[in-house]
C-alpha cells in the first residue's frame, strides 16, 4: 500500500492507494471518530462494493443511502435524500459520511458532509479512475444547477481518501479511459517524467495492471495534493488543473452532458490546447504531436466535434467559470510538463486553433 498526505495544516489527511484496501477494515475504522456512519453510494456501485465496506464496519452503527446513477442526478433534489437519511437515522454531528462511488457520489456526499449540521466527518472511497486521481482529492464538493454545472458547492476536505485499485476491475473501459485523461493532464502541466512514463505504460494501464495503476494514481495524487496544498481555494496555480477543461466544458455543454464523458471532452480539449500552444510558437511541432499521440493512445478523442462551430466554442468558453473580469484565461503549454494560465493570445489565434482541431 502507498500512502500520501495532503498537507493542509491541522486539516491534513492521508490518501491510501493499493490493491484490495476495501478489505482492510482497520484503515477505514481509524478515520471514523464517532460511533455512527452513513455510506452514500449509487445503484451501480452499491451491489458491487457496499457489502464489503459494510462488513468491515462492525462495531460502528452504519446506515446507507443509495442514489440513482448519473450526472443528471447530481442536483439538490437528489442531494436531499442524503439529508433525509441523516435525519431519519438520527445521525449526530459526530457522524461520518462515507462516499463510495465515482465523482458524482463523491461530490454529492462531500457537499452533504460539508453542510449537514454545518459539517460532519467525510471519508472518500473513490471507485472510478477519475475520482481516484482527481475528484476525491482536494475538497471540491457540490451539485449542479439547471443553469450551470457544479454551481452549488463548498470546499470541504475529507479525513481520508481510500483508493482501492481492485475496484477498477469492474469499471467500463470508456470510464477507465476518461480517467486516463486526467492522468495525462498531470504529466502535461507539471511532470515531463510522468509523460514519458505514460508513453511506455499506457498499454499496461489499459490492461489494468495493478502495479501500473497504483503508480499512476500515486503520482497523480501527489501532484494534485501539492497543487491543492499550495492553493486550496483556486486563487492561483490550482487553475493549471484546468488544462483542456475550458475547451472540454464547451464540448460537454454543447453535446449534452453524458454524451461525451468529462474525460473524453478533456482529452479533445487538451489536444486543442496543444495545437494552440504549437501555433503560438510555444510548443515545438514534435512535442505537440507527441502530446496528441498520447491522448489518442489512451483511446480518447483528439478532435473537436463536427457538430460544433467556432462561434459556439467561443460563446460557451466565455461562460465557463474561469472567465474573470471578462478576460478568458486559458491554460496552455510552454513545454511538456510546463503549463501557464494566460490571456496572452488574440481571438483570431484562438479561432485558428479551433479551426485546426476538426478532423
Ligand atoms: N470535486 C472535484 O474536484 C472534481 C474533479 C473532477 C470531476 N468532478 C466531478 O466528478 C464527476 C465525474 O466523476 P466520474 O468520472 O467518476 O463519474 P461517475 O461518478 O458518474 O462514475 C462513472 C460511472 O461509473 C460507475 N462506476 C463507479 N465506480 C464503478 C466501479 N468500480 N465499477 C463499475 N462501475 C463503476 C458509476 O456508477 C457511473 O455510472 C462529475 O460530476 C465531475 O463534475 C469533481
Ligand atoms: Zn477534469
Amino acid at each position: 500500500m502507498k500512502q500520501l498526505t495532503v498537507d493542509l495544516g491541522e486539516r491534513s489527511y492521508p490518501i491510501y492507494i493499493g490493491d484490495d484496501l476495501l478489505s482492510q477494515g482497520a484503515l477505514l475504522q481509524k478515520h471514523i471518530p464517532g460511533k455512527s456512519a452513513l455510506i452514500v453510494s449509487n445503484e451501480t456501485v452499491a451491489p458491487l462494493y457496499l457489502s464489503k465496506v459494510s462488513a468491515v464496519l462492525s462495531g460502528i452503527r452504519h446506515e446507507s443511502v443509495i442514489l440513482p446513477d448519473g450526472e443528471v442526478y447530481k442536483n439538490l433534489e437528489i442531494l436531499n435524500r442524503i439529508y433525509d437519511a441523516c435525519l431519519k437515522h438520527h445521525l449526530d454531528r459526530n457522524t461520518t459520511i462515507i462516499a463510495l462511488g465515482g465523482g458524482v457520489v463523491g461530490d454529492m456526499a462531500g457537499f452533504a458532509a460539508a453542510s449537514y449540521q454545518r459539517g460532519v466527518n467525510l471519508i472518500q472511497i473513490p471507485t472510478t479512475l477519475l475520482s481516484q486521481v482527481d475528484s476525491s482529492v482536494g475538497g471540491k464538493t457540490g451539485v449542479n444547477h439547471a443553469l450551470g454545472k457544479n454551481m452549488i458547492g463548498a470546499f470541504y476536505q475529507p479525513r481520508a481518501v481510500i483508493a482501492d485499485t481492485r475496484t477498477l476491475n469492474t469499471l467500463p473501459e470508456r470510464e477507465l479511459c476518461a480517467g486516463l485523461a486526467e492522468i495525462i493532464k498531470y504529466g502535461l502541466i507539471r511532470d515531463r517524467p510522468l509523460f514519458d512514463w505514460l508513453n511506455g505504460n499506457l498499454d499496461a494501464l489499459l490492461r489494468r495492471d495493478p502495479q501500473a495503476l497504483a503508480y499512476a494514481i500515486e503520482v497523480s495524487c501527489q501532484i494534485k495534493a501539492d497543487v491543492v496544498a499550495a492553493d486550496e481555494h483556486e486563487s492561483g496555480q490550482r487553475a493549471l488543473l484546468n488544462l483542456g477543461h475550458t475547451f472540454g466544458h464547451a464540448i460537454e455543454n454543447a453535446m449534452g452532458y453524458g454524451q461525451w464523458l468529462h474525460g473524453e471532452a478533456v482529452g479533445a480539449g487538451m489536444a486543442m490546447a496543444a495545437r494552440m500552444s504549437q501555433q503560438l510558437g510555444w510548443l515545438s511541432q514534435a512535442d505537440g504531436e507527441a502530446v496528441i499521440a498520447q491522448i489518442a493512445r489512451a483511446k480518447l478523442p483528439i478532435h473537436a466535434p463536427a457538430e460544433m462551430n467556432i462561434d459556439q466554442f467561443l460563446e460557451l468558453m466565455a461562460v465557463d467559470k474561469k472567465v474573470l473580469d471578462g478576460v478568458l484565461r486559458l491554460v496552455l503549454l510552454k513545454d511538456i510538463g510546463n503549463a501557464v494560465v494566460t490571456n496572452d493570445y488574440s481571438e483570431s489565434q484562438l479561432r485558428a486553433a479551433i479551426q485546426s482541431s476538426y478532423a
